[in-house]
């Protein structure tokens, strides 16, 4: 190649990398109650995001099976999960909530990829082999080929950018893959995603010691009270120096002082710092601003709750607006899928609608 030749393909790639959003979706599983890990690490960025771009965030209960096999709690924790969004701030203004299985061409498409998939490329699947640990008596083909039908639910609408922490990082370069293989074997149907990363802090429970989380008991929930949230802070951890009030201790050691990380201003990060490391303050009177600063975070959403909780058939009107958008959309794209494939498409068959 020509230094020339070299600049353009190199200017080529960075555009490539810059080309704008035009779609965003991303998903979560319905896995109970929502918390400040789930706050911090995706939800946060997703209510930002939804002034920026036109996005889709699913309830992805068919993922959820593969774990799941409660009919009530499934049924409990899809509404509770799609009330818990509400609560935090998605806007259905804005952007488009539904449950994923209420589109079935996300299962459809799913199918058509694995068609595409060499089984080699998931079982190098680093959340595959998490979970295969943690439930070895239910390895299920769903768990197995759980990437695809993520693939499908980014490429079902064509999205474009995909906002997730690190974990899922994978997930994303795999559908990107699988888009390449398509697009070169069949013609271009799809645009490759990327992942947009959410700067997905590391949020330790209360114990301190463990990752947040609901099913170990040491996470906040949003939708813990003012006095919930003191009860599960006052004994939280803090750094084991500072037995007595009057030892200092080292806030970097501390799991408080990185909660006023995330909450706190920069003035109330150097006062607790300082106040730590000279014993000036005790571990409470830091706790209680911490307290504060969540709870100014967490007032707004225990408000919108209550308005949601007044009006039952709420969140179901708004997840079944976003499943009335989505359709369209999902079964135009399942049949330009059909015609690159040469499979028959319902439309021209006068038996559906996509085209
Ligand atoms: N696998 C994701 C997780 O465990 C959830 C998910 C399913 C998802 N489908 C998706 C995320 C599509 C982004 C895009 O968190």
């Amino acid at each position: 190649m020509s230094e020339r030749e070299q600049s353009v393909a190199q200017r080529a790639a960075a555009n490539q990398e810059k080309s704008p959003v035009t779609r965003v979706f991303s998903g979560m599983q319905p896995s109970g109650e929502l918390h400040l890990g789930n706050w911090l690490g995706a939800l946060k960025n997703w209510v930002a995001m939804q002034d920026r771009y036109p996005c889709i965030f699913s309830v992805v209960d068919l993922h959820a099976l593969t774990q799941t096999s409660d009919p009530d709690e499934m049924k409990a924790r899809i509404r509770d999960m799609a009330m818990g969004w509400l609560a935090a701030g998605i806007d259905p203004e804005k952007c488009t909530v539904f449950v994923q299985s209420t589109v079935p061409e996300h299962a459809e498409l799913s199918w058509v990829l694995t068609t595409l998939t060499p089984m080699g490329l998931l079982e190098r699947m680093t959340q595959f082999k998490d979970k295969a640990r943690s439930q070895a008596e239910n390895v299920n083909v769903g768990l197995f080929s759980y990437p695809v039908l993520q693939a499908a639910d980014i490429t079902i609408y064509r999205a474009d950018g995909v906002p997730v922490g690190e974990d899922q990082v994978q997930h994303v370069e795999f559908t990107r893959d699988l888009v390449r293989k398509f697009n070169l074997k069949y013609g271009k149907v799809f645009p490759e995603p990327r992942a947009l990363l959410t700067s997905s802090p590391r949020v330790m429970g209360v114990d301190g010691d463990r990752k947040m989380s609901k099913s170990l008991g040491n996470h906040i929930g949003l939708n813990d009270s003012a006095d919930v949230l003191w009860k599960k802070l006052a004994p939280a951890k803090t750094d084991v120096r500072r037995v007595r009030r009057t030892d200092p201790g080292v806030p970097e050691e501390c799991n408080i002082y990185k909660y006023h990380g995330f909450f706190s201003t920069a003035d109330e990060r150097a006062w607790a710092a300082e106040g730590c490391r000279s014993a000036g303050i005790g571990c409470r009177q830091c706790k209680e601003v911490v307290a504060k600063n969540i709870n100014a975070v967490l007032e707004p959403m225990r408000e919108r709750r209550a308005g949601l909780e007044a009006h039952p058939g709420r969140v179901d009107e708004i997840l079944h607006e976003g499943t009335k958008k989505l359709l369209p959309l999902a079964r135009e794209t399942m049949g330009r899928v059909r015609d690159a494939m040469g499979i028959p498409n319902r439309g021209r068959y006068g038996i559906g609608e996509d085209r």
